[in-house]
This record gives structure tokens, sequence and C-alpha cells, in this order.
């Protein structure tokens, strides 16, 4: 297959909020990409995204990651332009703290399909476009380095993200291709809408805007990990001391928010 070099490209998913509307501006503002795709299902999100790119173009792409027909939207796209990708950032992801016996089925499947199966699904469409020295980032989070009970399925499926992140990291290191997992802890984006105040269980709520900033350096850097703040990284590291029983019960002593 003959990539268009001359298409050098950045694919977002999530970019209608959050993180994504940071990564976008990021990305944009390296002034090295010429397009960068906006994907999400809100559309006048993302325009209000696209408007804020000053040197990239964009292409924005409605779809919903959790279908089939919204990954093949993807991979059409692909094979029609053929662009040379030189970031890929899966970012989109969803969760909510509950009781998991108490839990919509049709929640966590579809939980289940953004947060794990459209990573895996765009990262392996998009990877025969990446040239050598392009960058992967897969959004995971601090709820990736321990079972979380009453955030169950949403920490099962940053686990995933985790170690498939470095997994691929290694079997990409022969073609100069970097994964870097970011893991944010609590920050103030629309997931976190519903908190009250600036700390979650003792946690405080970051600028999205400095997460991002900080992720960014890392996924330049070509880094394994991304975290931002003291409190994550001591939380990292307390995670990996202790045995996975231990970090499960005292992590469902903490009143996570509803
Ligand atoms: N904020 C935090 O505290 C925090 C901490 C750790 C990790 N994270 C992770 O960071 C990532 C970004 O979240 P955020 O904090 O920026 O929250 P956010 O503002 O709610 O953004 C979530 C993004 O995911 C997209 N999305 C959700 N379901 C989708 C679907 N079915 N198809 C396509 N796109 C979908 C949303 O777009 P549409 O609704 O327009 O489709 C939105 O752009 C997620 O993976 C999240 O798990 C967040």
């Amino acid at each position: 297959m003959q990539i268009n070099k001359n298409k050098k490209i950045a694919i977002i998913t999530g970019a209608s909020s959050g993180f994504g509307v940071e990564f976008s501006k990021r990305i944009d503002s390296l002034r090295e990409i010429e397009e960068i795709w906006l994907i999400a299902r809100r559309e006048q999100k993302l325009l209000n995204t696209s408007k804020q790119l000053k040197n990239a173009k964009s292409l924005v792409i409605v779809s919903d990651l959790s279908s089939k027909e919204g990954i093949s939207k993807i991979k059409k796209l692909l094979e029609k332009e053929k662009p040379e990708v030189k970031f890929l950032i899966n970012n989109a992801g969803f969760g909510k703290t509950e009781k998991f016996e108490y839990s919509d089925d049709d929640y966590n499947e579809k939980m289940i399909d953004v947060n794990v199966k459209a990573q895996v699904m765009v990262t392996k469409l998009v990877l025969p476009y990446m040239s050598e020295g392009s960058y992967i980032a897969n959004v995971a989070s601090s709820a990736a380095y321990a079972p979380l009970p009453y955030f169950a399925v949403y920490a099962a499926s940053k686990a995933f993200i985790l170690s498939f992140s470095y997994s691929l990291k290694e079997e990409l290191r022969h073609k100069n291709i970097s994964v870097t997992a970011v893991c944010p802890g609590p920050a103030g984006t629309e997931f976190f809408k519903s908190v009250k105040g600036n700390k979650v269980n003792g946690l405080s709520i970051r600028d999205p805007k400095l997460v991002i900033r900080k992720a960014m350096v890392d996924i330049l850097k070509r880094r394994s990990v991304s975290v931002y703040g003291l409190d994550m990284n001591l939380l990292r590291i307390i995670s990996k001391l202790l045995p996975r029983k231990i970090l499960a019960y005292f992590s469902s002593k903490v009143k996570l928010p509803d």
C-alpha cells in the first residue's frame, strides 16, 4: 500500500470534550501536522474543537465507537485518503461508580466496547498507516493500577489498556513507533462533572490542560507511561508494592463519587 506522505495527520478519539480537546490543541501547536481527525459522537462539540485549531486543518468524524459502523467509518476514510498517521490518540472512554450487581448490562457492554474494544480495533486499523517515528497514546487511568470495587468494570477496562500498551510498545519497538499509556487521576472534564468541590476522596481534581500538557511531553519523549501529580505517582508506587487483594480491600473502603 502506498501511503500519501504529503498528508501527515493525527487521529484523536473522544475529541469533543475534556482531554480530547486538550490533545487536539497541543498537537495542533506542534505545527507538524496538516490535518487532525477529530472523532466522537457529538458533531457540534467536535466543530467547537475544530474552531480552536490554529494551524492544522481538521476533519470532523461523527462516529459511535461502540458500534461496528463507527469503526468501519474510520477504516473507509483511511482506505480512501491513505494518510500518514503521525499521532494516534486513543482517548474516548467513559465510566461511572456503582455496585456491579445493580449495574446496567447495556451500559457495561458499551463501556467495554469503547474503553477496550475500540482502542484495540482502531489501533489495528491505523497501524498500517503509521511510519517510523510515529506516536500512539492510549488513555488509560490511575484506575488501571489496582482493582477498584464499585468501579470494577471501568478499572478492569483501564488495566487492559495499560497492559496492552506495554505489550504493543515492545512489538513496535523495531519500527520506532512508541506507545504511551496515559494514566490520569481525577481531572475536571465532563467525566467528573457531577463532583462538587475540587477534591474527590482526598485527591485533587486536576486541570485537564495541565494533565495533557504533561502527557504530551511524555508522549514526545516516548515514555511508556504518563502520570501527572505527586499523589498519582505515589499511588502508582503503592500499587506496585502491595498485593491486589490488599489494594482491592482498601479501595473498597473509599467512597467514590456517585
Ligand atoms: N477525567 C478524569 O478524571 C479521567 C481520569 C482518568 C482517565 N480518564 C479517561 O480519559 C479519557 C477522556 O475522558 P475525559 O475525562 O476527557 O471525559 P469526557 O470529557 O467525558 O470525554 C470523553 C470523550 O469520549 C467520547 N466518547 C464517549 N463515548 C463514545 C462513543 N461511544 N463513541 C465515540 N466517542 C465516545 C466523548 O464524546 P461524545 O460523547 O461526543 O461521543 C468524549 O469526547 C477517557 O478514556 C477516560 O476514561 C479520565
